[in-house]
């Protein structure tokens, strides 16, 4: 059943991301006149305090995290919003919790921005409150689970409340415009596609790099770490729109169907096809940052730095390897996708002197929004001894391409869609098993073989042996 729902009830809602981003975005949304007019926000969490202090709460967010040109009509926001302190561990609270939500004209919209833990005792609340009906539906953010068990053990509770057509899981990597970009790159070009395989396409690397190091995150962060945090979903996620088949339309069946083809196609990583890394003591742009350990308090084998050598074994990909790497403390912040084409079958220019290099498309997705695409061209002169060649660059910025385009946070999208209930940009429970399911496989392999973490110095590409992986293939990174 489809409606907007003119009720949000947003738990965690004095937590980090709730205070970063999604009070932010919903302001933004807001500001921008993209919510409806009656659309009502009940704020909860643990803390005591009435609405008032909820508002205020929310106005020293929106201060700090959303630029003022993008806080007009606050007064309007704020009013909008409204608070219930609930211990969510408890069944306790909950019929007060569904007292101030109220009967909503449409329907209801849940996000869950809480410990994964608190998952399975929110959804048994909900229920037992009448917050489960046909007209709510529940947006869940990440970590699903920490393994395909766990991940499966939340997936069934929230089935035992809500139908999958009501379950939003939030990727945020896939509300950002330019993971979306990609595919409006591929599907509606026609430059591309018929040499997207691996008859023209050599290799593909994805990066998704930060300077940040543990942040607030300590526990949560030492339990996961980086295969966990960021490969198992964001790097999966660009992985899986890279490779996946045209889908038949953008409807969220078709393009889910065509993304966990890919994600079930994965070969299982084999011994030497990973690297980890964890940062010691180093500078990030001159300055200087602690080591993981000494952020910690602790010593710990937990890696923030991954590199992997993927293979979609598929039709399309038999034979192209997927490079991987993610990392903390790495010298920039910057996430990108390079397509690396074979070189031409034949030079007519090598009797000449000239060399010919391959054609290399490297899409930027943050922090800049660019596409790059090297293409040989003949130096101007009159060399006697035959005829130079260069690759020179064919430039996109998408900011200037697309000027006055609004800079949008990732959550905008991804909060627009579960109000009004457009699943596209969420991740479907067949794909979440899958990533875990490929990523469990990883670990256990590092469990079994007893890979350690390499230290490297923050402010470095991550341990040596990381750029070996790639090397040892003819590859180098792109940097
Ligand atoms: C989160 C991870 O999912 O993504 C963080 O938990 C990471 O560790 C963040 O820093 C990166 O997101 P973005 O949007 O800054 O690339």
């Amino acid at each position: 059943m489809n409606f907007s729902a003119d009720r949000l009830l947003l738990f965690g809602a004095t937590g980090d991301l709730s205070q970063r981003m999604l009070l932010p975005s919903l302001c933004a949304l807001a500001h921008d006149g993209l919510l409806a007019p009656e659309l009502k926000i009940v704020g909860t969490a643990r803390s005591e305090m009435n609405d008032a202090r909820f508002r205020n709460f929310a106005r020293e967010a929106l201060e700090r995290h959303l630029p003022a040109g993008r806080r007009g009509g606050l007064a309007e926001f704020l009013n909008r919003l409204s608070y219930q302190a609930l211990d969510a561990s408890t069944l306790e609270g909950f019929d007060d919790l569904a007292r101030k939500v109220g009967t909503p004209g449409q329907g209801l919209a849940i996000f869950l921005s809480t410990a994964p833990s608190l998952f399975e005792p929110t959804i048994a609340g909900l229920k037992s409150a009448g917050l489960t009906g046909a007209n709510v539906r529940i947006g869940l953010e990440k970590p699903l689970g920490t393994s395909l068990e766990t991940s499966r053990e939340i997936n069934d509770a929230v089935a035992a409340a809500f139908s999958e057509d009501r379950i939003f899981r939030i990727d945020h990597y896939l509300g950002k415009e330019t993971v979306q970009n990609l595919l409006a790159l591929r599907f509606a070009n026609l430059l591309f596609e018929p040499i997207w395989n691996a008859n023209y396409i050599d290799h593909v690397q994805i990066t998704v790099a930060e300077t940040v190091g543990l942040e607030s995150r300590v526990a949560y962060y030492d339990d996961s770490g980086a295969l966990r945090d960021m490969v198992q979903n964001h790097m999966l996620q660009l992985l899986a729109l890279v490779a996946m088949e045209p889908p038949t339309s953008f409807d969220a069946t078709a393009v889910r169907d065509e993304k966990v083809k890919v994600l079930r196609s994965l070969r299982k990583v084999g011994e030497g096809e990973s690297v980890i890394g964890q940062y010691r003591a180093g500078a990030i742009s001159g300055q200087a940052v602690p080591g993981y350990d000494d952020e910690l308090g602790k010593g710990s084998a937990t890696e923030t730095f991954v590199a992997i050598k993927a293979h979609v074994d598929n039709w399309r990909w038999k034979g192209v390897p997927f490079y991987l790497r993610t990392g903390k403390r790495l010298p920039e912040r910057v996430t990108e996708i390079v397509i690396q084409f074979r070189c031409v079958p034949f030079s007519i220019f090598e009797g000449r002197g000239a060399k010919t290099q391959p054609n290399r498309l490297v899409i930027g997705i943050q922090p800049e929004e660019n596409i790059h695409l090297s293409l040989m061209a003949k130096v101007p002169g009159l060399d006697r001894d035959g005829l130079r060649l260069r690759p020179v660059p064919l430039d996109i910025s998408m900011p200037d391409a697309l000027a006055g385009a609004v800079h949008r946070i990732a959550y905008e999208r991804l909060l627009l869609d579960l109000i009004e209930g457009e699943q596209t940009l969420f991740v479907r429970r067949d794909e979440v098993e899958a990533q875990w399911e490929w990523v469990d496989a990883i670990r256990d392999l590092w469990n079994r073989t007893g890979v350690e973490p390499k230290s490297y110095p923050a402010g470095n590409w991550g341990p040596s042996a990381a750029i070996a992986l790639a090397e040892r293939d003819g590859v180098t990174w792109h940097e």
